[in-house]
């Protein structure tokens, strides 16, 4: 018997996205698509199982084995470093971490910079290859607004169109990476179930590459 592939996919627009894909290349469940609370999704003759997950949990399912695959972006990947393996760049979910606050926050040098983030180790790693010493102040959302009010002298966060900034009379600073969205793996889940989950992995590359191709001709 054919065994199960189990996929962590992450709740909201781009887990929407990257299980169209998964539909694409053969992996389909319609019962996903009805509008249910439903959590975890089950296409026996396809051999697949999805779980939707909150996004910033994917790789904690992973990296424990719950699932064999999951979709995470970059930024969860660095911020949390799970011990998996990252098979693919999905090219979704496109946006970039970056330094942001009032114009002329960083100048006034030796003095701690006070970060507000979602990703402290990002924000930590970042800072510890400049040398530059910081106080981290660690919030769960709506970061734009800690250096508004005072609550810090720079965020560092996630940027996609730069409205929320700029609506903010915020702007970035510095750049620290550019994100995606990435399929990973559980290491011993590669071992098991090494065809089926390479087969997964290379339709998906195909029909990227395809997409890819036809969106520039
Ligand atoms: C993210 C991020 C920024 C915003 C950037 O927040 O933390 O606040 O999106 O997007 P933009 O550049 O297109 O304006 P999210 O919507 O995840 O909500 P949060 O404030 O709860 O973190």
């Amino acid at each position: 018997m054919k065994q199960m592939i189990r996929v962590a996919l992450p709740k909201g627009r781009l887990g929407e996205s990257v299980y169209k894909l998964f539909d694409e290349i053969g992996y389909g469940c319609p019962e996903i698509l009805e509008n249910s609370r439903k959590l975890i999704f089950e296409n026996e003759e396809k051999g697949v199982c999805y779980f939707w997950v909150k996004p910033s949990d994917v790789a904690i399912y992973v990296e424990h084995g719950a699932a064999d695959v999951g979709i995470a972006g970059l930024d969860i990947l660095l911020e949390q470093e799970p011990d998996v393996f990252e098979l693919l760049d999905l090219g979704l979910g496109k946006c970039r971490i970056a330094v942001a606050g009032r114009k002329g926050a960083l100048s006034g040098t030796g003095k701690t910079l006070r970060v507000a983030t979602k990703f402290p180790n990002i924000a930590k790693n970042y800072y510890a290859e400049q040398s530059r010493e910081i106080e981290i102040i660690k919030l769960n959302g709506s970061i734009e607004l800690a250096p508004i009010v005072n609550l810090s002298d720079v965020i560092v966060d996630i940027v996609e169109t730069g409205k929320t900034l700029k609506e903010n009379n915020l702007e970035v600073l510095e750049e620290i990476t550019s994100i995606s969205a990435r399929m990973i793996v559980n290491k011993a889940s590669f071992r098991f179930k090494t065809q089926q989950i390479e087969e997964v992995c290379d339709k998906m590359r195909n029909r990227i590459l395809s997409e890819n191709k036809d969106n520039t001709l």
